[in-house]
């Protein structure tokens, strides 16, 4: 089946596909163990709906700045923060409805920067990562947390042969990128990197990264 035949779709199904997709116990986790280290002035970007709200420790928080261009994913964050208890985050929280690529920010002004399982989906990956460099202040971290090509021939095989039909249901998400190879081209070093095996329910997703980058 053509998704992009259907012409709403894209617009109006795959935001909340992604969004019930992403909010799947598995990410949970994972959001839980690289979240909370951000501190600052903070900048994520693929904010898409929230998702990693409930996990910021607000108490290091100077400013979070959600950097999302869809704004389908936004309208779903922003009904979260409206929610009273998230009114810690709604104080500090300011959305932005821009790409990942060309980020409104001052050079150096960031101190920690978050990409959740955006990697995948953003066009130009190269483009965002060396905004992200761009705006980091020296000693700033990148945080992530994503998928990516499998360790496996045979999974990654099939990767490549579903990515096309993937990226139509599940909003533009690529399944056979390597976010490490990705995030080193563009001139980080990576720390602490944990790579693991999606749970066989989700193997389309192949491996799980997770760690911080520094600029070199
Ligand atoms: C799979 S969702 C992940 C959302 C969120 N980071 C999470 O962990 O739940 C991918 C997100 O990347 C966003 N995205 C797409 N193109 C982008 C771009 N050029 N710059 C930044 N984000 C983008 C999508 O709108 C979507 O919200």
């Amino acid at each position: 089946m053509c998704f992009s035949c259907v012409p709403s779709y894209e617009r109006f199904v795959a935001p909340h596909v992604v969004h019930v997709g992403c909010s799947l116990g598995t990410f949970s986790k994972m959001r839980m163990q690289v979240v909370p280290q951000a501190s600052g002035v903070v900048a994520e970007i693929g904010f898409g709906s929230g998702l990693n709200l409930p996990y910021y420790d607000m108490s290091r928080i100077e400013r979070l700045i959600a950097i999302d261009p869809d704004e389908k994913m936004l309208s779903i964050a922003r009904r979260k923060l409206a929610r009273k208890q998230l009114s810690a985050q709604r104080l500090r929280t300011e959305l932005m409805s821009v790409g990942g690529e060309c980020i409104p920010l001052d050079r150096a002004s960031v101190d920690t920067a978050v990409v959740t399982y955006a990697f995948c989906t953003i066009p130009e990956p190269d483009r965002a990562l060396r905004e992200i460099r761009r705006v980091l202040r020296p000693g700033g971290r990148l945080l992530f947390c994503e998928h990516g090509r499998s360790g496996r021939p045979f999974c990654r095989r099939m990767q490549d042969r579903l990515n096309g039909v993937w990226g139509h249901i599940a909003g533009g998400c690529n399944l056979n990128r390597s976010p490490q190879q990705m995030i080193e081209e563009a001139g980080f070093a990576v720390c602490n990197l944990r790579r693991d095996r999606f749970p066989l329910h989700l193997w389309p997703l192949g491996d799980h990264f997770a760690g911080h980058a520094v600029p070199k």
